[in-house]
């Protein structure tokens, strides 16, 4: 089976290429490389020992779009490539709404024109807004507070239309919890990129001397230490959630939404402790105001992910700190 996964060198999209050419499907990446590079795919051909055919193409290049479907056979597609800062979305909307919108609407064009009708979305639990009790249940009534948030919403919207039109196609909306964690290998992983807005990489940015310490957004949240807790959710196992999805496609009828998370929260200072113990490291800290929009705990239910696509994760949060270090570590040993 062909599959085309467009964001193939980004963080999710290089372990979930890893995954796939492990499991025997043939990979065509579709990347701008506007926040990855192709080190990353030179990354899965080593890890892998399997050659990928890589297009360097902008989603919003309709006739680049239309050449990778005309020239390949493609079977399913997995669609990584977006814009995903929260912060920025906020600052630049139209930016957002332009290029993920758009974007995705030039892949669905394009499948419609070539009879592609199987579809896997990197969704998120952003979608989940503000005003959900956790755990987060797929069938909750959804929102969002941010323009990343909504363009995510927008399109689930779009691909539950595209399936009215087209009842013959097949589509899994995975809605991600927090992704940490690299490949055991060490060579494809999450590339800190400036200032990290999330956890994970302002951790090993701290780890590595690049930053002093990790400001810890909020102390007084109604939680059991009084920091933010999260569903962590290690990224091998996230990839593999989407060959699940991929090899149950055929038996979902019209848009589906699945929970990817491990239905545990962790606060911000469990992973903070955990981090120091797997890596023996010290991170210094100080806990300093709550970051505006953040909610003060979610996880995910998993009962859907676990019965209909037989996904469980297997990873320890032991194990998604060690790795998060691991890759941070090889970068700048280089
Ligand atoms: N946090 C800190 N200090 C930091 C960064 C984060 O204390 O420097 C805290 C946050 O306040 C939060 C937790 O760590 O409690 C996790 O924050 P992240 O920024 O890592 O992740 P979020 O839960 O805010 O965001 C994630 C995804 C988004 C998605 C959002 C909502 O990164 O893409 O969940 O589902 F939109």
């Amino acid at each position: 089976m062909n599959i085309l996964v467009t964001g193939g060198a980004g963080f999710i999209g290089s372990h979930t290429c890893v995954e796939l050419l492990q499991n025997g499907y043939e990979v065509i990446i579709l990347d701008n490389y506007y926040n990855s590079s192709p080190d990353a795919v030179k990354a899965i051909e080593k890890i892998t020992g399997k050659s990928v055919k890589t297009y360097e193409t902008d989603m919003l290049d309709k006739d680049g779009v239309e050449q990778v479907f005309a020239e390949n056979n493609i079977d399913a597609v997995i669609h990584f490539a977006g814009l995903k800062a929260v912060g920025e979305s906020v600052q630049k909307p139209m930016f957002y709404y332009h290029t993920n919108l758009e974007g995705t609407i030039n892949i669905i064009e394009a499948m419609e024109r070539h009879q592609v009708k199987k579809f896997v979305f990197s969704s998120s639990a952003t979608v989940y807004g503000m005003n959900n009790p956790s755990p987060y249940v797929e069938g909750m009534p959804l929102s969002a507070t941010n323009p990343y948030g909504w363009t995510k919403l927008m399109i689930e919207q779009m691909l539950c239309d595209a399936c009215v039109a087209h009842p013959d196609w097949h589509v899994a909306l995975l809605r991600y919890f927090n992704p940490i964690g690299a490949h055991a290998s060490g060579l494809i992983g999450e590339k800190p990129n400036g200032i990290p807005n999330n956890l994970m990489p302002y951790i090993t940015m701290v780890a590595a001397g690049k930053l002093d310490h990790l400001n810890i957004f909020g102390g007084d949240y109604d939680t059991p230490d009084g920091t933010g807790v999260r569903d962590y959710i290690h990224v091998c196992d996230l990839a593999v959630g989407h060959i699940k999805a991929l090899d149950k496609l055929d038996q979902i009828q019209g848009a589906r939404a699945f929970n990817l998370g491990t239905g545990v929260g962790y606060s911000v200072l469990d992973i903070v402790h955990a981090f120091e113990k797997a890596n023996n490291l010290k991170i210094p800290y100080e806990i300093t105001d709550r970051r505006p929009g953040d909610l003060p705990s979610y996880f995910a239910d998993t009962t859907r992910a676990y019965q209909e696509l037989g996904f469980k994760t297997q990873h320890s949060l032991e194990d998604m700190c060690r790795s998060s270090w691991n890759f941070v570590k090889h970068l700048y040993q280089q």
